[in-house]
């Protein structure tokens, strides 16, 4: 079995927790006064706890020892004190719950805030981002992530200030209570946090085994739900039993290591607890018969062995929380690192406006929707000029390549007039998707120009430039929702009427009155309920609906079947009048009638010319397409 590759978003550390640290303050900074009060209750839960300690010693000193020689004992002071010391418990008890619900809303709060910047700024990454980041990597840092980051700031963070504040104010209790046996305690305390951190450090090595054990155990699970076709068609289920059999029995071993270890940790604690116990109660008590009384009274030794009891619980949480943090604080890098991403940059200042087109051809921009529309330029000078909007492409000398190292596009020139139909062919890999990537600008050309109506791309604004073109992207998306819904992507404010009309032009209307509930069936799941070839029609119908200048059809008609290859055909037809298409298909039906065919090979235009020119010319197109030819 080939090794898997390590989990991702596993235990790691952060790079610069410093930095990390100053930036999730800075979320916290919205919450001062919250925080201000937190710190407050904290405070007091640590002072009533070790307060409600030392009260015990009094308690015995001066309200029981004394009534033990009273003939007839008077139980009213001691009621009164008990009621006192009924007090202290209830403040150390309202304080720790109004701290922690606080927090439990800062860190909710902070989550949410988090949460939404995060998916703010995804949304202005570039296409490139999103070509070299895994789905499920990008998926964990508002899954895993977060919520490590939100129980660290809601849990991990108020328990360690809790602990070290307890630590705090019952060292001060202990130190008042008896300076002798806080010499004691500190020895001891030593001891045991010096066998802890022993077998702490041992377990942290099992713990980081078992995380990633997981993390390859919910790999291989998450693959095989996606490829469970892939396997069945292969029959490969016994070997995937055999490769689960293994990761899950590492999971195992490693699982008992790290559990075995953590397991040990409470009785080893808690009876190092019981022996440091043992120790100030043999030494208290010869230090206070020894002394009469005069060193330590019997209520201090009480009052000291339960503050002691107190003191090992937040040592122990410390180191906890601690660990907690560090993976809290890998994630929030990781939740950072996708906000720090470079957003996609946009340097365009010409727009899209509604225009009015005179008889004599005078173009200007008109309030409200006309069915036209224009280019707006504003010069340098503070002078506008309007440009028709018409579908004019032009790529001069284009060069491009996803990495530097790899060019994909070779001097690629191209012209289309509004109207005509381009159709893209070449083998798989040829660079045809790569075109119509630079027409949209999701990359920006390493050499050449492209212009639009006589315009510079780069001067015309993405949201713009993008919605001036129609676009059926070669895969297929759709959203949850209705039919309806999912062609009105392509146009917001279109009606039912002008969504039945582009679901017509693409021949995609019959189809949807078969469904259940027609145009209003819920699509879920990326239309799982559909065929591929329906799904292609309904992004068809998609990019119709908005009515652009400019479609760009990448292989929409691949897999739909001859007949209705030869409908769509006829709706993309009608569609086309007027407009500047580009087709990229790998049937000669769909490209047969193009103005112009370009044939593509290894990024490079090789022939370009009508069907029959290409078909005369015997080179590759005739090649490419003889065997289909013959077919017909
Ligand atoms: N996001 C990307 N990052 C790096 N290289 C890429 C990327 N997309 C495509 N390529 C490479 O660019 C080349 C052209 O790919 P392109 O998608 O344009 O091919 P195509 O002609 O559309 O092929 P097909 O007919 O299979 O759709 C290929 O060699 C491919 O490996
Ligand atoms: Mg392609």
């Amino acid at each position: 079995m080939p090794p898997r590759p390590p989990m991702k978003g596993g235990p790691r550390k952060a790079k610069d927790p410093k930095k990390t640290i100053a930036r999730l303050l800075s979320y916290l900074s919205q919450y001062k006064t919250t925080m201000v009060i937190v710190i407050v209750c904290i405070i007091v839960a640590a002072i009533a706890q070790a307060a409600s300690a030392s009260s015990l010693g009094t308690l015995v000193d001066d309200y029981i020892t004394p009534m033990l020689s009273q003939a007839t004992p008077d139980f009213s002071p001691l009621v009164k004190y008990l009621c006192l010391m009924a007090c202290l418990y209830v403040l150390g008890i309202v304080s720790a719950f109004l701290y922690n619900y606080l927090m439990v809303d800062v860190g909710q709060g902070t989550q949410k805030k988090i949460r939404d910047e995060m998916f703010r700024h995804m949304q202005t990454l570039p296409i490139r981002y999103f070509d070299t980041h895994p789905a499920g990597d990008i998926m964990s840092r508002y899954t895993s992530d977060i919520d490590t980051l939100r129980q660290m700031i809601s849990q991990a963070v108020p328990q360690c200030i809790s602990s070290i504040a307890t630590l705090v104010v019952l060292f001060i209790a202990m130190l008042i209570t008896s300076p002798i046996l806080t010499g004691v305690m500190i020895l001891t305390v030593s001891g045991i946090v010096f066998v802890t951190t022993r077998v702490v450090g041992k377990s942290a090595g099992f713990f980081i085994g078992q995380q990633k054990s997981l993390g390859a155990v919910n790999g291989y699970v998450e693959e095989m739900i996606q490829g469970q076709r892939v396997v069945k068609v292969f029959c490969h289920e016994d070997t995937c039993k055999k490769e689960f059999d293994a990761l899950n029995d590492a999971l195992r071993q490693n699982a008992f290591k790290a559990g075995a270890y953590s397991n040990i940790m409470g009785p080893v604690n808690n009876n190092l607890g019981y022996i440091q116990y043992a120790i100030l109660a043999i030494v208290g008590g010869l230090v206070a018969i020894s002394s009469g009384g005069q060193l330590l009274t019997l209520g201090n030794l009480v009052a000291f062995l339960v503050l002691s009891r107190s003191f090992n619980q937040p040592i122990s949480q410390v180191s906890n929380q601690i660990n907690a943090i560090v993976m809290a604080l890998a994630g929030a890098e990781r939740i950072f690192e996708l906000m720090d991403e470079e957003p996609e940059q946009d340097d365009g200042y010409v727009t899209l406006v509604y225009a009015n087109v005179d008889e004599d051809g005078t173009v200007s921009e008109a309030p409200a929707r006309t069915g036209k529309w224009a280019w707006k330029y504003p010069h340098k000078d503070g002078s506008i000029t309007y440009t028709e909007l018409k579908g004019d492409i032009v790529m001069e000398n284009v060069d491009f390549g996803y990495v530097p190292e790899k060019t994909v596009l070779h001097d690629v020139c191209l012209y289309a007039k509004p109207g005509q139909k381009i159709a893209f062919v070449g083998a798989t890999g040829a660079g045809k998707t790569t075109i119509t990537n630079l027409i949209n600008r999701f990359y920006d050309t390493a050499d050449g120009r492209i212009r639009y109506d006589g315009i510079n791309l780069k001067k015309i604004r993405k949201p713009d430039l993008r919605r001036s073109l129609g676009f059926v992207l070669q895969d297929t998306n759709l959203f949850t929702g209705t039919v309806y819904d999912n062609i009105r992507y392509g146009k917001l404010v279109a009606t039912d009427e002008e969504c039945e009309a582009a679901a017509k032009l693409a021949n995609a209307h019959d189809f949807i009155m078969r469904l259940p509930q027609g145009y209003n069936t819920v699509l879920t799941g990326n239309g799982a309920q559909l065929s591929q070839g329906q799904r292609q029609l309904i992004s068809i119908a998609r990019a119709a609906v908005g009515n652009p200048p400019i479609m760009i059809l990448d292989e929409a008609t691949s897999s739909i079947d001859t007949r209705t290859e030869a409908l769509v055909a006829e709706g993309m037809d009608s569609l086309m009048k007027g407009r500047t298409t580009f087709v990229i298909a790998h049937r000669l039906s769909t490209v047969r009638n193009a103005d112009c065919i370009m044939v593509l090979e290894q990024g490079r235009i090789i022939e370009r010319g009508t069907h029959d020119q290409l078909i005369a010319q015997k080179g590759t197109y005739y090649q490419l397409y003889t065997g289909a030819f013959e077919l017909e």
